[in-house]
């Protein structure tokens, strides 16, 4: 099993839709896939229209709880998109999760995936700048994907981002454990392909020079954004191709 956590952090850098998108090209071809929503806006989870199997059944009650595992397995719903798409979705509350000083709390994440009968788990992260939601899907997570827009924040994010996963990993060495994260590159999102703005090139080229920027990049296509409302994944529709398309050439890169 591979567990991609989908980071960045600012705002609006594409992270739940990179999340979503390569977690349903990645279960359109065929691997049986579980997202996890780490995120107390629950974006990705209203999205997909999925909602907790019963009140309180969400990503909280696994960081909230001592003896989590096994626990995503049994969180996980399936959506309507792909028989082989299961989320566990996020609420609210769970930013109440940022306040736990628990011992040991960022495991728990990582321990209730122990036995999920998943090939490929994704996570979707929160903006955050660390705190326990974004070591816990450190924790969790065998591999990186950075999420950016073409945009300065863009840029900001990536870079908050790996100072972070730096921090993380030099905590990880002076305590001796081993260190298995995989930074598998950056995913630029929502790209006007059609005339680029100067922020935009720029944007990207800085991007380019840490050496970690993944191709293709993500066209920008309004269905998209409509499709939130709906609900519906724009993999359904002609005007949404060419971003599933960029998406599965991306998951070849990322998904083992
Ligand atoms: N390829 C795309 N085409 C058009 N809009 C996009 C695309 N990717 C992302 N967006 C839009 O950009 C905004 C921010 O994306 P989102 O995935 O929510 O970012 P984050 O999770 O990092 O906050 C959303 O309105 C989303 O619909
Ligand atoms: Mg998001």
């Amino acid at each position: 099993m591979q567990t991609i956590m989908v980071y960045s952090e600012s705002g609006g850098a594409t992270k739940t839709t990179t999340a979503v998108s390569l977690a349903a090209v990645t279960a359109a071809s065929g691997r049986k896939v579980v997202l996890v929503d780490l995120d107390p806006r629950a974006a990705a989870s209203k999205w997909i229209g999925v909602e907790p199997k019963e009140e309180g059944l969400h990503v909280g009650a696994i960081l909230g709880d001592a003896d989590p595992e096994g626990w995503a397995e049994d969180l996980a719903v399936t959506s309507s998109w792909f028989p082989n798409f299961r989320v566990v979705p996020s609420a609210r509350s769970v930013s109440n999760r940022e306040a736990d000083r628990a011992d040991h709390a960022e495991l728990r994440l990582r321990t209730s995936l122990i036995g999920i009968n998943a090939d490929v788990v994704i996570i979707d992260c929160p903006n955050r700048q660390g705190g326990p939601l974004t070591l816990s899907a450190l924790n969790a997570a065998d591999t990186i994907v950075y999420a950016a827009g073409a945009t300065v924040d863009g840029v900001d994010g990536v870079a908050g981002a790996r100072k972070s996963v730096e921090q993380f990993r030099m905590s990880r060495k002076r305590i001796g454990a081993p260190d298995n994260l995989q930074e598998a590159g950056i995913v630029v999102g929502a790209v006007a392909s059609t005339v680029m703005s100067r922020i935009a090139v720029s944007s990207i080229d800085e991007l380019r020079q840490t050496g970690m920027l993944l191709t293709p990049l993500v066209p920008h296509r309004t269905i998209v954004q409509e499709m939130r409302v709906t609900q519906e994944w724009y993999g359904e529709y002609r005007k949404g191709l060419p971003v599933v398309e960029a998406y599965t050439e991306l998951m070849k890169e990322i998904v083992k």
